[in-house]
């Protein structure tokens, strides 16, 4: 049934004048916010009623409704339907759950793709695709763009104060499918996107380099998208064509928050992110969210899946620049999509999800709630699997929200780290762009083998930009960073020379933000501040490896180094550079700038940066054995912390602490120091720590 859009009658909300900043302490959920994404159009209303009494069952206290919703909310257009969603709304506050609103922009509906089929998106190749899956839409598209703010004005103007509503979520997953559009429409924004960016051609012409290969433009209009080129396309121009894409999603972002915030000031809106997902810059989109949220699913098959959760979930915390965020989705059990979707072994979905509570998630969520009946996600897990309550998933849910009500008080604390990882969308942008020495040089790898080493010793790592205050970190580490602002270059050796201790990967440096090298010898930017000279790069052969004076290995990449201020800490015993440096440490001001100049092996790299962080006085928060996780949470008054314990291994740990579990194994004696965790178990524990550790 069509309704106009107007406001049902529900109580008025006093409205709050807090700074949007505050509003990331969600002041709507009490504790950790536990719940999923509830699709009732998906099924018969009677459905809806045992839905809100097995919520409730579940310890359940947010939902996020109607991500997919347009067609039924919008069944033409113009028209609303908003009918059964005011019953959704009213049901699930009658059982005290909060809504996180989706504008349901993520999926025009066929009547709109139909209408304007100049929306739809266009490969690199020029082939249109088609619309009967999702997010078959073009981020430059007006006419997506005024459908989209349209529909989320129809929905604030409706639910605005309605007192279910928690938060708004924009769209969903924005880029997952379509990151970038080569259509005209597109074309035409990018080249705006130049002219803002550049000023003149002059500018433009001297920053993409096109002098080279007879590329040089006389006007605007003839610079395009990097479609399919007999050869390879400008790099600069496929810099910016990855800039100007995250910024052009990041647009419709925009377009509709501003009209939420317009009729809704004091609600959060927030948009949920993909963790690593390359063509975002998730650092320049989190600053325009009230909230940071995201998606995170693991791949069943990785034997290390829990250590890119890890990592993922510190990127996100660094993204919220610390605060609290939310974890939007993952997965009871399987997913749909990968090859072989694995079930989650009994313990596991606790286990993940108090991975993220850990590393500072103040939300648990799932997609999604109930799994579904058709589509393409109907072997995906849900909350409530086809199998019901009688099985394993749904007494886990229902175990989990009791666990995180005993969690309560650990919602808004901070997550502790003396380390830092430098993450840089566009320095992963470049480093992986066409025509490099090796394409053996991919970006996430390296990071994440950095990360893996700090993780198996039980370090909590913060991710940051390589621009911003690094003073109160002991050791920042550097993976890749090809390409390098003067900013950021000049913050790195600020950080070094103020007493800071960095460990640098290599073919770092390399480049200006347009791409253009740093000439005076490699690696430029960080010439000085590391005391070496490369003179010349020996990428090796794929598969091959090299020996290192110290016992390990090296691959992908070697070097010839010369150290004009550093000193050799290994060299190559074999390859190509027998003899040469293979790893340098440079005193640096009053700090310490390591360079590794080919990729190390995972032992290898464990005992560097081992040593490493005992030396500038980098520890775990307890002494434990591999493969147990530990991270530790302090409250604002900094006289309360919360350690977290996840033992991933096979085997009892039995750990000394200095607190009271306040999740965990109630067989546990405090009284002697000791916690024992089981296999595959989680331990949570109010520390003392004015009380002395006994080890
Ligand atoms: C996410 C998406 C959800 C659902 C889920 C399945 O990427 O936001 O709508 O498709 O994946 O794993």
């Amino acid at each position: 049934m069509a309704n106009p859009a107007v406001p049902p009658s529900q109580p008025p909300r006093a409205p709050r004048s807090t700074p949007r900043e505050s509003l990331r302490t969600w002041p709507n959920i009490a504790g950790i916010a536990y719940g999923g994404d509830y699709n009732p159009d998906q099924w018969p209303e009677a459905t809806w009623v045992e839905d809100a009494r097995l919520m409730q069952e579940a310890g359940v206290s947010m939902v996020t409704v109607g991500v997919f919703s347009w067609a039924r909310l919008e069944p033409t257009e113009g028209t609303y339907d908003f009918g059964w969603l005011d019953q959704v709304m009213d049901l699930l506050h009658a059982h005290g759950i909060g809504v996180d609103l989706a504008t349901a922009t993520a999926s025009p509906p066929p009547w709109f793709s139909r209408r304007y089929p100049q929306s739809l998106p266009e490969t690199r190749e020029g082939h249109r695709l088609w619309p009967g899956s999702r997010q078959a839409y073009c981020p430059s598209s007006p006419d997506y763009r005024a459908a989209s703010v349209r529909l989320a004005t129809a929905l604030a103007t409706r639910y605005g104060k309605h007192p279910a509503l928690v938060m708004w979520h924009v769209n969903n997953e924005y880029g997952c499918h379509v990151p970038q559009c080569f259509c005209d429409e597109s074309a035409a924004a990018f080249r705006r996107f130049l002219q803002a960016r550049y000023g003149d051609l002059a500018r433009f012409n001297d920053a993409w380099g096109t002098a080279f290969w007879s590329q040089h433009y006389s006007d605007w209009d003839e610079v395009l998208p990097p479609r399919s080129t007999p050869a390879h396309p400008n790099p600069t121009q496929q810099l910016d064509w990855w800039r100007f894409s995250s910024d052009e999603l990041l647009n419709c972002f925009r377009a509709e928050r501003d009209a939420l915030r317009e009729i809704t000031p004091d609600i959060p809106v927030t948009t949920n992110f993909v963790g690593m997902l390359k063509p975002i810059d998730y650092f320049s989109w989190a600053r325009e969210e009230d909230v940071v949220s995201n998606d995170h699913y693991l791949i069943g098959e990785d034997p290390d899946g829990h250590i890119e959760l890890s990592m993922t979930a510190d990127l996100i915390r660094g993204l919220a620049a610390g605060t609290p965020w939310v974890l939007m989705e993952h997965s009871t059990s399987a997913v749909n999509w990968q090859p072989r979707n694995l079930a989650k072994q009994p313990g596991q979905l606790r286990r993940n999800s108090l991975q993220h509570v850990a590393r500072g998630a103040d939300a648990v969520c799932f997609f999604q709630w109930r799994a579904s009946r058709s589509g393409a996600e109907k072997f995906h897990s849900g909350m409530l699997p086809h199998a019901g309550t009688d099985s394993k998933v749904w007494r886990e849910v229902v175990e989990l929200g009791g666990n995180l009500r005993a969690l309560a008080e650990v919602a808004g604390s901070r997550v502790e780290s003396d380390v830092a990882i430098v993450f840089d969308w566009p320095a992963w942008w470049a480093v992986e762009l066409d025509s490099h020495p090796s394409v053996d040089v991919e970006y996430l790898p390296l990071v994440r083998e950095m990360y893996a080493a700090l993780w198996r010793q039980g370090i909590t790592v913060d991710f940051v930009r390589p621009d911003q205050d690094l003073s109160r970190y002991k050791l920042v580490v550097v993976p890749s960073l090809y390409l390098v602002s003067e900013a950021a270059a000049a913050n790195l050796t600020q950080y070094v020379s103020a007493g800071g201790h960095l460990v640098c990967g290599f073919f770092s440096g390399i480049v200006d933000v347009n791409d253009a090298v740093r000439l005076g010898g490699y690696p430029g930017a960080f010439r000085q501040l590391l005391g070496i000279r490369i003179e010349e790069f020996f990428p090796l052969r794929q598969a091959e490896t090299v020996a290192l004076s110290d016992g390990g290995t090296g691959s992908v990449w070697t070097e010839a180094l010369h150290c004009e201020a550093a000193e050799v800490t290994a060299r190559y015993v074999d390859g190509p550079l027998l003899g040469w440096p293979a790893r340098t440490s440079n005193r640096f001001g009053d700090g310490t700038a390591h360079y590794l100049s080919t990729r190390h092996d995972p032992a290898t790299l464990d005992r560097v940066l081992g040593q490493i962080c005992d030396r500038v006085g980098v520890s775990s928060p307890i002494i434990a054995p591999a493969g147990v996780e530990r991270v530790r949470r302090r409250d604002a008054s900094g006289n309360t912390s919360y350690l977290f314990v996840i033992n991933h291994t096979e085997r009892e740990v039995d750990l000394v602490v200095a607190g009271a579990e306040i999740l965990g194994d109630a067989m546990n004696d405090h009284a002697d120091g000791h916690v024992v965790v089981a296999p595959g178990a989680v331990a949570v524990l109010k520390e003392n720590l004015a009380a002395p550790h006994k080890e």
